[in-house]
């Protein structure tokens, strides 16, 4: 059975979402965002602050082909994850990917509870989720299937998850 991987821009649901579609199919669950603090022993925030982005993708990266090699797993990504093809490549290999999607409106009220993305903290914080957006929507489009989660709970979002991994014979619960 492949890894389901949970991708799609921040605030989308894929953490809560994530958690619980593993334990309702029986699957270890995964946030690489989570892994990464815990290998490096420092926060995403300070990473960024310290080291810079490009210091965090690296280790993105370096996540993502540790967790990509594993099995029957749920994989929650970061929303940035698409930005690196190889990223792609390699969580597609042994998974079924999903895409989260929400609204602008849901999106900003959803970010906007924690100071945790150092991408959001900005000034004109609308403008760079509507930048970052348009860039990335046909990234995130690469998706086996794409998912509006604006008006549904997560629990509502993995009904619609585990029907379609049904569907296409990955689970047989
Ligand atoms: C990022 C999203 C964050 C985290 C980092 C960068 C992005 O994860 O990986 O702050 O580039 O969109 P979430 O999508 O879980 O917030």
């Amino acid at each position: 059975m492949k890894n389901i991987v949970l991708i799609g821009f921040m605030g989308t649901g894929k953490t809560s979402t994530g958690k619980l579609l593993a334990s309702r199919i029986g699957y270890s669950f995964i946030d690489t965002d989570c892994k990464i603090e815990q290998v490096n022993q420092m926060t995403i925030n300070e990473m960024f602050e310290q080291h810079g982005e490009s210091y965090f993708r690296q280790k993105e990266q370096e996540m993502i082909k540790t967790v990509a090699a594993y099995r029957q797993v749920v994989i929650s990504t970061g929303g940035g994850v698409v930005l690196n093809p190889e990223n792609m490549r390699m969580l597609k290999e042994e998974g079924i990917v999903i895409s989260l999607n929400a609204s602008l409106d849901v999106i900003l009220e959803r970010t906007g509870r924690r100071h945790n993305r150092p991408l959001l903290e900005m000034e004109d914080r609308k403008a760079a989720v509507i930048e970052l957006l348009e860039s990335r929507l046909p990234l995130y489009a690469q998706a086996n299937l794409m998912l509006d989660t604006s008006e549904f709970s997560p629990m509502q979002i993995v009904d619609q998850i585990v029907e379609y991994l049904k569907k296409e014979g990955e689970i047989h619960a």
